[in-house]
């Protein structure tokens, strides 16, 4: 179901030229299942028209508070009443400014002061302007008095100069709406995330790895944020961004190899859920090569061609490690495992099965299952879940959207 399904949004568009991406937004909002009723400023005239934003969006645009097509002529009061929320993009700093200071001499800013509903802003204008203490300061009052900002975000600029100051992509305005609606399920938990692969050195120069892309953790970790969770990520090497921040809050820590992971691990426990979605090497070489490994022996040729012989250990298994504890701080008392433990299991076949005997071996209440190859890199994924009381089957799907499932799932285990 498309994340906005229901919402009603007031999208308000104030008179900067970032105003014509307001267009896409409309359209990307109602694409979300979104009804948008837009309010114009005066200005926001001048770089675009309301046929446009009408045409879009199937409702007559407002932008004067004086509007007799209201029925009580109370344009303000009508228009928040119902929204869910009212979103702002652009927001200029002229209007930043009005909202800091409690001013209400438009519709805009009347509708905003009269609002019962969250009121988010994006931004948009040249980088000096941004910069300046005036906004600035506009800015630590907006977001002190509980309004949400989304952006700035850097890059090249209407008047030409690159800076930060640009109005977000209308894409990334519809996601951070998204996260934001996002029920709060794991309000004041704790939650430990481990992502990624892991890199096992065999010289300074080589090591071993695996194909895991981290990107199913990462929307774990963005999920249980949007969820309002505390969220310690530890990602193995990987290039993917830490989840914004949006409405808990989330803190990285990054290592290379499997024993690093299991230390970092071992010193979070304070928490009310782990997810293992780490790809950990089974195996770790444990005394790589100092210098650099040469590829040629000697001047013989068959020394040349002689490959190295590796030795090979066991890494520690960190789920393993934890669900241990958990299950010792269970025995005996009739509460929940703490901290409660999800497994991943990537398998290549047999997945149902492969799963099902490992949430036993290993001892934790519930794993969650996908198929190798195909989930690799991807920002697709097919998940089975796995718990007591059998197999749930998601359909093939975004991993942020997979996640928000499971993270509704799990949540449902915490209380
Ligand atoms: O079969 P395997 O033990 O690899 O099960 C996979 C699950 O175990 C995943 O949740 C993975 O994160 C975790 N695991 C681990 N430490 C290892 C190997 C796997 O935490 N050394």
């Amino acid at each position: 179901m498309p994340s906005l399904t229901d919402k009603k949004i007031v999208l308000g568009i104030s008179g900067g030229i970032a105003a014509y991406k307001s267009a896409e937004l409309a359209r990307l909002l109602m694409q979300e299942g979104a009804t948008v009723q837009v309010v114009m400023s005066n200005a926001a005239h001048q770089f675009i028209t309301p046929v446009t934003m009408q045409a879009l969006t199937g409702l007559p645009v407002f932008s004067s508070q004086w509007d007799a097509r209201v029925d009580n002529n109370m344009a303000h009061i009508e228009l928040s009443r119902s929204a869910d929320a009212i979103l702002i993009a652009p927001t200029t700093a002229d209007l930043m400014a009005k909202l800091s200071l409690g001013l209400a001499d438009d519709l805009i800013t009347t509708l905003c002061l009269a609002r019962t509903c969250p009121l988010l802003l994006v931004p948009a204008m040249n980088l000096q302007m941004w910069q300046h203490p005036a906004t600035q300061r506009s800015a630590q009052r907006l977001v002190k008095d509980g309004i949400t900002l989304l952006g700035p975000a850097t890059g090249i600029q209407a008047c030409g100069e690159t800076g930060l100051g640009r109005m977000l992509e209308p894409a990334e305005i519809v996601e951070h709406l998204c996260a934001f609606f996002q029920p709060k399920l794991l309000q004041g938990k704790r939650v430990l995330i481990t992502a990624g692969p892991t890199f096992e050195a065999i010289d300074p120069v080589r090591g071993m790895t695996n194909r895991s892309s981290g990107k199913m953790g990462f929307a774990i970790a963005q999920a249980a944020l949007e969820a309002g969770a505390q969220v310690h990520l530890i990602a193995g090497p990987c290039s993917l961004a830490t989840p914004l921040q949006s409405g808990g809050q989330i803190y990285r820590t990054d290592v290379t190899s499997g024993q690093e992971m299991h230390a970092a691990v071992m010193n979070s426990l304070d928490c009310d859920l782990f997810f293992s979605v780490a790809a950990v090497a089974d195996w770790t070489i444990p005394n790589p090569a100092k210098e650099k490994i040469k590829r040629s022996g000697g001047t013989n040729a068959a020394k040349k061609s002689a490959a190295p012989l590796l030795q090979f250990a066991a890494n520690p298994d960190i789920l393993q490690s934890v669900a241990d504890l958990a299950n010792m701080n269970k025995v005996g008392r009739q509460k929940t495992l703490r901290p409660y433990c999800v497994g991943f299991a990537a398998e290549t076949a047999q997945l149902e099965d492969q799963a099902s005997e490992k949430r036993r071996r290993k001892g934790i209440p519930l794993i969650v299952g996908n198929l190798g190859p195909a989930t690799f890199g991807s920002d697709l994924n097919q998940l089975i879940i796995i718990d007591e009381h059998g197999i749930q089957r998601l359909p093939r799907a975004p991993k942020l959207e997979l996640a928000r499932l499971l993270i509704k799932a799990v949540a449902a285990k915490l209380v």
